[in-house]
Formats: structure tokens, sequence, C-alpha cells
């Protein structure tokens, strides 16, 4: 059995399909602080399997130490966490609190009850803002933080590089780690029944995009057209969500097979290729016959000009590769968006 952390979440969710198709099975321990459980049952009606779900949070010690003996878990995917960059930087220590807390009560009972396998959900903002030599990033690229949210992830991927050292030092049974650093997931399920259901105001660019084309935004903001790239505007990695859970297969299927994963491991989980905000727009616009009003405004604090994934040692060490293009992206978040206009709040 997979223990999912966070799987009614919006990648988790979509995780949970692919290991259910893949014949494991699923039990998730969600708080729902940011999903719905409609999702899993949704899940559950996509594959004819059934979800194990537990109500909780990943901080509660007991709760963890009770899933642990009272489940046969061979290996975790650990979703939970925040992830909202601009909150992160308003409230860091519920950032701190939520994301490094969970993961170490998650380590701990794991060690305890000797299920070492682990799959971790990173992600490609650990590499801070890189310069345009460095492009596209492997995982060598220097790693660096610009907001609490980013160094919350840097922090326990260097925890987690810790854990398999410590191994050594205690001749104990090895730990394997998968650290998967998601550049950025965009889509949803082709069934159009499971999605992004951001709470407010979306802060991503394909969740704004799919709610100015079913008319609950009046238009979309461009956070800046002067910045170094082919229009001026952001350039990003944008990975089909359903690429991304597979790729969440293929780490475990790694870690349960004889090879293993040596030691803590990090792998991009990116399509190679930059697409820029206006390219973006265009593509939505152009696959689903919408028109996506627009204005450009001041650039958005923070923000990177632009990164993209090698994820060459995903494909030679994971056999994992993204398979779905541009067009299913936009094709599909569309789906999703104009037939749950208010995402699972029907
Ligand atoms: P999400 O908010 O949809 O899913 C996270 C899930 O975790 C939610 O269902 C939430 O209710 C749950 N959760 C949060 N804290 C919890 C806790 N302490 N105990 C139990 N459940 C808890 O987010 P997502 O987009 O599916 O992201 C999943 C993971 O991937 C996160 O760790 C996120 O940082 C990481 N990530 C996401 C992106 C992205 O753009 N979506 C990019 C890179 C990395
Ligand atoms: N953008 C707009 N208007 C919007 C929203 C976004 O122009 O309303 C632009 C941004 O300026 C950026 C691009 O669209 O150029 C992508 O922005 P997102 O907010 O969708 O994504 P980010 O690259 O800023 O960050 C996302 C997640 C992070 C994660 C990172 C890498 O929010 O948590 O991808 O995985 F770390």
């Amino acid at each position: 059995m997979i223990l999912v952390t966070g799987g009614a979440g919006y990648i988790g969710s979509h995780t949970c399909i692919e290991l259910l198709q893949n014949d494991f099975n699923v039990l998730v321990i969600d708080n729902l602080m940011n999903s719905s459980f409609e999702a899993l049952k949704r899940v559950e009606k996509i594959t004819g399997k059934s979800v194990g779900f537990i109500e909780g949070d990943v901080r509660d010690n007991a709760l963890m130490k009770q899933i642990f003996s009272n489940y046969q878990i061979e290996a975790v995917i650990h979703f939970a966490g925040l992830k909202a960059v601009g909150e992160s930087c308003a409230l860091p220590l519920k950032y701190y609190d939520n994301n490094i807390n969970s993961t170490l009560v998650l380590c701990q009972t794991m060690e305890e009850a000797g299920v070492k396998k682990l799959v971790f959900s990173s992600s490609a903002t650990v590499y801070g803002d890189p310069s345009p030599e460095t492009l596209p990033l492997t995982e060598q690229a220097a790693l660096s933080a610009t907001n609490p949210y980013g160094r919350s992830k840097l922090i326990i991927e260097e925890m987690l590089r810790d854990l398999p050292a410590a191994d050594k030092l205690n001749n104990a049974n090895p730990w394997g780690i998968a650290i998967l650093r998601y550049f950025n997931p965009v889509g949803n399920h082709k069934s159009g029944t499971l999605g992004e259901d951001p709470s407010g105001i979306p802060n991503n660019l394909m969740p704004f995009i799919t709610q100015t084309a079913i008319g609950r935004r009046k238009e979309l903001s461009v956070f800046g057209d002067n910045y170094d790239t082919i229009d001026g505007t952001g350039v990003r990695d944008y990975i089909h969500v359903v690429d991304l859970a597979k790729g969440h297969v293929k780490a475990v299927e790694k870690l349960l097979s004889n090879e293993g994963i040596n030691g803590a491991q990090a792998y991009n989980l990116g399509t190679g290729s930059g697409v820029s905000v206006l390219q973006m727009v265009k593509a939505f616009s152009e696959e689903n016959k919408v028109t996506i009003a627009y204005k450009i405004v001041d650039r958005r604090p923070g923000d990177v000009t632009a990164y993209y994934a090698n994820a060459d040692k995903a494909q030679k060490e994971l056999n994992w590769t993204t398979e779905l293009t541009l067009n299913d992206m936009v094709k599909d978040s569309w789906n999703w968006q104009s037939k749950n206009p208010n995402g699972y709040q029907q």
C-alpha cells in the first residue's frame, strides 16, 4: 500500500489515479485545508477502484504512528504542504510549521516503522532566479530561495539528504528518497471531472486564464512585458499534471525495485521547453476558440525571468518522459473549467 499525504489536492488526486491504474493500493491522509473530499470520490469513479482515506494532519504524531501500525505501508508520496509564494512572504511561520514539521513527523514515524522509501514534492523554485547561461536547468544547478515557501522546500531537501548519510553511520537499512522538482504543473484529467480548484483569486497563470475564459474574472493581468525573453513576458516550463503524476508512479516503482534509489536523489520533472505568458494565452485561445482579455501590468515582485528543465536524469534513471503537449494542457484545462465553472462547489 502507498501512503499519499495531501492526496486530495491537485497533483495528489491525479497521482492517485495513476497509482490505482497501475494496481497499487492507495491510502490518503489529508486535512482538506486546500482540497475537497469530492476529488477522491471522482478518482474512485474514474478508476473504478477505492481509495483509503484518513482525514487528519501529517503533523499529528500519534495519528501518523497509528497509520503505520495499522497499515502495511511500502512507500510514501509526500504532497501535503502549503504552496502560495505570496502568502508565504506574509506568513512565513505558517509555511515553516506546515511544510517542515509535516516532513519531520512523517520521516520520524517512517523511520520508527522501518518504512524508508519516500517520494517528496519539491519544486523548481529551489533554483532561485537562475541566470540564462544555466538554462536548461540540470539537478546540479545552484540552489537558492527567493521566498519562505522556496526556503521551506530547500530546508526539507537538505534534511532529506542527511537521512541516507546517517544510515551509513548507524549501519541501518537504507533510505531511498526521490526528490521530485516539479516545473509548472497545469492541465487536468481528460475526463474534465478532476481539476485545479484554488480557493479565492488564483495565484497561478492557468487557473487565472480559465477563470477569465469562463467569466469569473474580467481580464488576465500579464505581469510585465519587459523581461529579456522572446516577447518580454515570463517564460516557464509548463508540464501536464498527468505526465507529472506518472513521474510519481515511476519513482515509486524504482524505489520498490531491486535496484532501488541510492540515497536521496533529485529529479527535474519538466518538458524541457520554455513557454511565455503570451504564448500560453495564444495557445489557449486558439485551441479552445475563446478570447482571453488581458492587460499588461507591472512585474509581480519576486518573479523570475525564465526557467526550464533538463529532465534527462529522470528519463535515464526513472524511465520517465513527458508525453502530453501544450495543446493537451490548454484543452484539458478548459475542459475542466467549462464543465465545472465553480470548481468542486457545484
Ligand atoms: P494542493 O494544495 O492542491 O495539495 C496539497 C494537499 O495537502 C491539499 O489537499 C491540502 O489539504 C493538504 N495538506 C496541506 N497541509 C497538510 C497537512 N499538514 N496535513 C495533511 N494534509 C495537508 O497543492 P498541489 O498543487 O497538489 O501541490 C502538492 C505539492 O506539490 C505541494 O507540496 C507543493 O508545494 C508541491 N508543488 C506544487 C507546485 C504547483 O505549482 N502546483 C509546483 C511545485 C511543487
Ligand atoms: N503570471 C501572469 N499573470 C497571472 C499569473 C501569472 O502574468 O495572473 C505569469 C507570472 O508572472 C509568470 C508565469 O505567469 O511569468 C507563471 O506564473 P505562476 O504563478 O503560474 O507560476 P510561478 O512560476 O510563479 O510559480 C509556480 C508555483 C510555485 C512553484 C513554481 C515552480 O506557484 O509554487 O511554479 O514549480 F515553485
